[in-house]
């Protein structure tokens, strides 16, 4: 036997004001650092990037436009975006080596471990892997927001034994991806469409996958290892995963007259959760799940069929979320709740959903990386010991 600790043997723990020992269970409401990079209002339904908010981003601007406002701190003239995106499409190509790659990894993996590893292939062949200047690690975030569009491009269509499609340097970064995705042009609503997700993903504060880039960061280890370590976290299904699992959910529950009772069933019984419902920040619906609600609202009424029947099914479901769960709970739809209908509607196969979030996203972790590091410190919590201290070491043969 040994013997516990009291709450004055680890002062870290005690708050000063009330003696009382404070664990923030999931970093919960704790400040880590000043940024100017992003503003989450989750009491109003607000977020603003750099100062702008995320619907004037949706409704005017283009995927590089944000990239360059992240990154810089300003929106860029029309000039600057025209070199800006220049670079960005001179860095599309992957190296060959990577494209083995592609074809040598399990097609069984999920997409976000074949984006984990083929990244992180990409650091190992990047000559200034280990920059870590402003503008060597700049130089890194364009080159890597450029390629992971192709690496997920030609994962799609090695997997459907397909000729890979080149990107095109004449078309806009959204544009292209879907060109390289199926082979040719896509109209301008649905190339709009994954523009305007792309803005929406682009960025989110200190979310899980943000802090475990900045975690790495603040070791001074390097660009990559940071990105290889955020996609990890993006891929469980409490973060980004939660796109694919809310149209796994939408599947299950089949048709929009099943809804009541898959509700009843499920979420009632506390047996599960509504995917795509419940944010750490957002007590209030989340204005990145309006935006892309009303392009699923648009792809329905475009498309039909299944885009249909999916918008009937997420808008019965979240009518019961809205009326009960957010009323008790201030739980609402989010983000992840509603772009996977857009996906769907603009061809891309669902387990894809959560890599596309990684592709926007990787700006967003990119600018905490450069922000933090530029006044680096290196980031170490401490726990509540709740365990023994000083037992008696017995030795391995008189154990019982
Ligand atoms: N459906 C039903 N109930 C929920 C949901 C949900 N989606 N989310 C939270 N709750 C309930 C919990 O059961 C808990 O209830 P209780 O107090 O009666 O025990 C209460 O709401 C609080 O839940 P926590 O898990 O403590 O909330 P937390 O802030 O830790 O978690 C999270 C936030 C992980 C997003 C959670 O809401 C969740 O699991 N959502 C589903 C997954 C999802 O959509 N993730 C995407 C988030 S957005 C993003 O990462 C891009």
């Amino acid at each position: 036997m040994g013997r516990k600790l009291s709450p004055e043997e680890q002062p870290w723990c005690i708050d000063k004001t009330t003696g009382k020992v404070v664990i923030n269970k999931g970093v919960e409401n704790v400040c880590i650092d000043k940024s100017t990079i992003c503003f989450i209002d989750g009491f109003h339904s607000k977020l603003y990037y750099r100062g702008y908010s995320i619907e004037d981003l949706a409704a005017h601007s283009t995927y590089e436009e944000v990239v360059y406002l992240l990154l810089y701190d300003k929106l860029p003239t029309r000039r600057e975006l025209t070199d800006f995106s220049g670079w960005m499409r001179e860095e599309r190509d992957i190296p060959r080596e990577v494209v083995d790659l592609l074809c040598k990894i399990p097609r069984d993996v999920e997409p976000m471990e074949m984006l984990r590893t083929a990244v992180s292939f990409l650091g190992n062949l990047d000559p200034g892997r280990y920059d870590m200047s402003r503008e060597g690690m700049v130089r890194k975030t364009i080159r890597l927001i450029a390629k992971i569009p192709t690496l997920i491009a030609y994962w799609h269509r090695i997997g459907l034994n397909r000729e890979l499609v080149c990107p095109d340097p004449r078309l806009g970064h959204a544009e292209n991806f879907l060109y390289m995705m199926h082979g040719e042009r896509p109209d301008g609503f649905s190339a709009r469409a994954m523009d305007v997700s792309f803005i929406l993903y682009a960025e989110h504060e200190m979310n899980a996958s943000a802090f475990t880039a900045v975690v790495i960061a603040s070791t001074l280890s390097d660009y990559y290892s940071a990105i290889v370590g955020a996609i990890g976290a993006l891929r469980g299904p409490l973060h980004g995963y939660a796109n694919v699992e809310a149209m796994r959910q939408f599947d299950e529950i089949g048709s929009p007259e099943n809804v009541e009772k898959w509700y009843k069933e499920n979420i009632l019984t506390g047996k599960k959760r509504v995917m795509g419902a419940g944010h750490r920040v957002y007590k209030t619906y989340d204005p990145r799940a309006k935006i892309f609600r009303e392009y699923a609202k648009q792809f329905a009424e475009r498309r039909g069929g299944k885009a249909k029947t999916y918008y009937e099914i997420a808008n019965k479901l979240e009518e019961l979320v809205m009326t009960q769960l957010c009323e008790t709970k201030n739980i609402c739809t989010n983000v992840d709740y509603w772009s996977g209908i857009v996906y769907y509607s603009l061809g891309i196969p669902v387990d894809l959903y959560c890599t596309l979030f990684a592709a926007a996203r990787t700006i967003g972790w990119s600018a905490h990386i450069l922000e933090y590091i530029a006044e680096n410190r290196i980031i170490r919590p401490r726990l509540y010991y709740d365990g023994e201290v000083d037992k008696e070491y017995i030795p391995i043969d008189k154990r019982t």
